[in-house]
């Protein structure tokens, strides 16, 4: 399976190129330890936690495994934001990843601790960035994946960034196979990232109600794009909430908005300053994206609701198109062993093929 070794099993000390993605509510301590057990490099969603709960989360995770071979992913737009930093580097873990990535002198701290940077990006121009700001890995994600999301397909923006970046890329959005896994390797990528099939895994912590929209959904038409939630693009299967707020009128978005981040407010901690002092940035750093930033907060309760509480009509319910196409939950090390054999056997039919005598070669093609 030497095909299977790659820049991204070498770097992040995994022993195959599957990555889990961190989905806030989602990726707890329990998939990360899941999916280290099963080979891959899991990633803990601290965008949805307190300072104090991410602490313990690293914890078990390490207690567990017995390894820091994981990452943390957070925003820099979170109260605790420079927490995480600190302590991605105090527990010595593998890799952070981010959206919206935290400045120059922020990375170079990651770089001292030898703490690998794995931006995300839905775009080349974000990409080029991610790499000028220090990026040692790219995850790139296609529209067809989950939560916020580009607008480009994973089958144009994979290639768009291998062409233009120097450093290694990670191809996300709609992956589940190791069809996929094969042809991400051939196209150039070191691995695969994966949201939404990890999510419908059996250590998901989501609540079954939940899980079974996700498993019903058929359609890939029905897992859409809305810009209702904060503004964003966000992809999520369709329900009554969402088709809801679409509906809603601009006084009654605002008022759903308020009701979020006072709830979120309640749920952190967040200090009124903190509040104020991000509202009064945006004003005067980004105006037009003032309605955006009030409303940011409807994405964590939203989702707690769906995720947490098991009211999956009562909240959003992010997710690649990719379940459409899955219709069973499995363990994290299921999953990852039938992608990696899949993945092995694909490309060791194209090997092969290769080999034989022109003409014989494309008989065999299946
Ligand atoms: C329920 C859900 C929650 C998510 N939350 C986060 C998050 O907190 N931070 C983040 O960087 N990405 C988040 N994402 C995006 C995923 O990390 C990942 O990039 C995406 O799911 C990949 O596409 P796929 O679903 O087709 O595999 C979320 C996705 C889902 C489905």
């Amino acid at each position: 399976m030497s095909w299977l070794e790659t820049e991204l099993t070498r770097r992040l000390g995994c022993r195959y190129p599957v990555v889990q993605t961190a989905m806030g509510w989602v990726a707890d301590a329990n998939l990360v330890i899941g999916t280290t057990r099963g080979g891959g490099f899991g990633f803990l969603a601290a965008a949805t936690l307190n300072t104090a709960q991410t602490r313990s989360e690293i914890e078990k995770i390490i207690a567990a495994t017995g390894s820091r071979n994981f990452g943390l992913n957070f925003h820099m737009f979170q109260e605790n934001a420079a927490d995480c930093v600190d302590m991605a580097i105090e527990y010595g873990l593998k890799a952070v990843s981010y959206g919206r990535g935290p400045d120059a002198a922020t990375v170079q701290r990651f770089k001292d601790a030898g703490v690998l940077c794995i931006p995300t990006v839905g775009a080349i121009k974000h990409a080029l960035k991610a790499v000028q700001m220090g990026a040692d890995m790219i995850t790139i994600q296609g529209g067809e994946g989950g939560g916020h999301t580009g607008g480009v397909p994973s089958s144009i923006l994979l290639p768009q960034v291998l062409d233009a970046v120097n450093v290694p890329v990670i191809a996300a959005g709609g992956f589940s196979t190791g069809r996929g896994l094969a042809s991400a390797l051939a196209a150039g990528a070191c691995g695969i990232a994966m949201g939404t099939r990890f999510l419908m895994s059996q250590e998901s912590p989501t609540p079954a109600q939940t899980l079974e929209r996700y498993l019903k959904v058929t359609d890939p038409q029905q897992i859409r794009v809305t810009l209702a939630v904060d503004g964003m693009r966000h992809r999520m299967i369709e329900n009554a909430f969402i088709n809801r707020l679409e509906k809603a009128s601009g006084l009654g978005r605002l008022l759903i908005a308020l009701r979020s981040a006072w709830s979120w407010k309640q749920q952190t901690g967040m200090s009124s300053a903190h509040m104020l002092r991000t509202l009064l940035q945006v004003l005067k750093e980004e105006p037009e994206a003032l309605s955006q930033t009030i409303m940011a907060s409807n994405q964590p309760v939203l989702l707690q609701k769906s995720m947490q509480d098991g009211l999956p009509d009562e909240g959003i319910l992010p997710s690649g198109q990719v379940a459409a196409a899955i219709d069973a939950l499995a363990s994290c090390e299921t999953i990852i062993r039938e992608i990696v054999e899949q993945a092995d056997a694909r490309l060791a039919d194209l090997y092969q093929r290769s080999a034989q005598p022109r003409g014989q070669a494309s008989r065999s093609a299946s």
